[in-house]
């Protein structure tokens, strides 16, 4: 087996998977859909997406991994091919791998934006500016206006990635979530600490820091039961635990056969929650409604929302005076940058584990290739990105996949499987005692919550799928400018899903040919 990889130690493992989990999801994707779906409103359904699918899944795909690793398999085709002696259990395995392609190919661009707000944090781009002008810079970026230096950091950021990947879990991964996860600690507390004690009226703040907060945990029953909100905190739980990707069977599968899993799932599940609660809702939204009001908060989400942190927050920095802007700019994206580098780095792992464990890859070649592939479906999210590749992407990879993938495997995992092995998996070796609810909760309430999750969520798929959205701006349109482009919209979007397609049959196809090597080879899976 060339594939020898093994965590350091197990603080750094706790941290590698709290990175994993901790990224730009906490920060960015967390608050715009805590605004967007009511504020108050939506933490209840939040918090009990957390308990009833969060908290089982993170088991469930804990032992899954250590499982798959006691055989050598580091990523879900092979793994779930362990659990049951059906042969397509493996092709449904290739979400475990395909996600994380695609997911890393839209976030690593996402990523490389933080470093370039460093420099200009630095540099003090925004000094001076309005409100309108900083969000204009975030236009003219992502619009590629001037592409050098888009293209440029998002080039360094994958190169970044890469080569950490290339240097292995304990001499890479892990040594970077050493350093960036308390950095990243450190610098929320910092800017919660100035969000929160904002007052109105100090540096032109309207509001105090305390109103966004109240906006968010104020509990509002009044849309308790929409559908929409539910499906808004299921889809935050899963993005944001990194469940349903395959990331975190591939970091378990490297865990010794009798190491704890039971306790390290909530260590690692438990900071993500920490950061995401308590951090992620105290920066963004106190900061933001403190200077422009709930009303204009709420506005500026309407369409998609992951770029407020950029349009808004370098504006705000600027008025606390140079010396704190510079150090709040660098803090928050600074702290963007190690969120989403430990997280896309989680993303790599699960494709390498394969080519090392099938193909006999060395650990380099892998990585480098890794990287190959993300530059290559990442070129239209950069390209292309005010036609909606980039959020065409995160629907399809970074949210439904994931629904689809979770569904599928806890079936696996409590019937077919068999719950009372599951729960010996999950229990075995395990530090805590894990309360005997959870074997009831992950036989029936997880699977169950999910799959209305997904029939609830039918509708929406196939209204992505015919382009209701854009045919309807269509019709309303009247400018053939605006029709024309509405239209190349639809085609690149078409596009992008035909690439979408392939990446997924072709690691179908590797995982055949695998299989195929497998059996001349009599190495059998389980
Ligand atoms: N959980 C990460 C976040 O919150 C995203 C992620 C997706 C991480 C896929 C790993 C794999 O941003």
């Amino acid at each position: 087996m060339s594939n020898k990889e093994a965590w350091g130690s197990r603080i750094g493992l706790i941290l590698a998977m709290a990175g994993n989990a901790v990224g730009l999801g906490n920060f960015l994707r967390f608050p715009v859909q805590a605004i967007q779906n009511g504020g108050g409103a939506f933490m209840i359904p939040y918090l009990v997406c957390f308990l009833l699918m969060g908290i089982p899944l993170l088991w469930v795909e804990w032992s899954m991994g250590r499982f798959g690793g006691k055989f050598g398999h580091h990523s879900t085709p092979f793994i779930l091919d362990t659990m049951d002696k059906r042969k397509f259990w493996k092709y449904i395995g290739v979400f475990g791998i395909f996600t994380n392609i695609a997911v890393a190919a839209y976030y690593c661009y996402l990523e490389s934006w933080t470093l370039s707000y460093v420099y200009h944090s630095v540099i003090r781009t925004f000094s001076g500016q309005t409100q309108d002008q900083v969000a204009g810079f975030f236009g003219s970026y992502v619009g590629l206006e001037s592409p050098v230096e888009p293209i440029f950091f998002w080039i360094l950021c994958l190169v970044l990635n890469t080569w950490i990947l290339s240097r292995g879990l304990s001499g890479g991964v892990e040594k970077v979530a050493k350093i960036g996860m308390p950095l990243l600690i450190i610098f929320g507390l910092f800017l919660a600490f100035m969000a929160i004690t904002m007052k109105a009226g100090d540096h032109g703040a309207i509001n105090a820091g305390t109103v966004g907060l109240n906006f968010l945990w104020t509990p509002d029953f009044s849309t308790i039961w929409t559908p929409k909100v539910w499906l808004a905190a299921a889809g935050q739980i899963f993005f944001t635990l990194s469940v349903g990707m395959g990331s975190i069977q591939c970091y378990a599968s490297y865990v010794k056969s009798k190491d704890d899993i039971a306790l390290n799932a909530m260590s690692a599940g438990w900071m993500n929650e920490f950061v995401e609660v308590v951090l992620g809702s105290a920066i963004i939204i106190p900061i933001a409604v403190g200077y422009l009001g709930i009303e204009n908060v709420v506005e500026m989400t309407k369409n998609g929302g992951l770029g407020l942190g950029f349009k808004t927050l370098p504006y705000l920095f600027e008025q606390w005076g140079p010396m704190l802007a510079v150090i709040s700019g660098v803090a928050w994206f600074g702290l963007l940058f190690f969120a989403g580098i430990t997280s896309s780095l989680a993303m790599g792992t699960p494709v390498m584990g394969f080519l090392q464990d099938e193909f006999g890859w060395k650990r380099e070649k892998s990585a480098w290739t890794f990287g190959g592939v993300v530059l290559l479906l990442g070129l239209p999210t950069v390209l292309f990105f005010n036609y909606g590749v980039f959020d065409e992407y995160d629907y399809w990879a970074g949210t439904v996949s994931l629904v689809v993938f979770a569904l599928l495997e806890i079936i696996l995992f409590s019937w077919v499987f068999g719950i009372n092995k599951g729960w010996k998996e999950i229990t075995d070796g395990a530090d805590i005692k894990v309360p005997s609810i959870f074997k009831f909760i992950i036989k029936y309430i997880t699977p169950l919550l999910l799959g209305w999750v997904f029939i609830a969520s039918l509708p929406n798929i196939w209204s992505k799928i015919t382009h209701d959205a854009i045919k309807k701006q269509i019709l309303a349109a009247t400018d053939p400018v605006v029709i024309e482009q509405l239209h190349t919209q639809m085609l690149y979007v078409n596009i992008s899903r035909i690439g979408l397609i392939l990446v997924w049959v072709g690691i179908a196809y590797l995982v055949y040919v695998a299989y195929k090597k497998r059996m001349k080879e009599k190495r059998f899976t389980s």
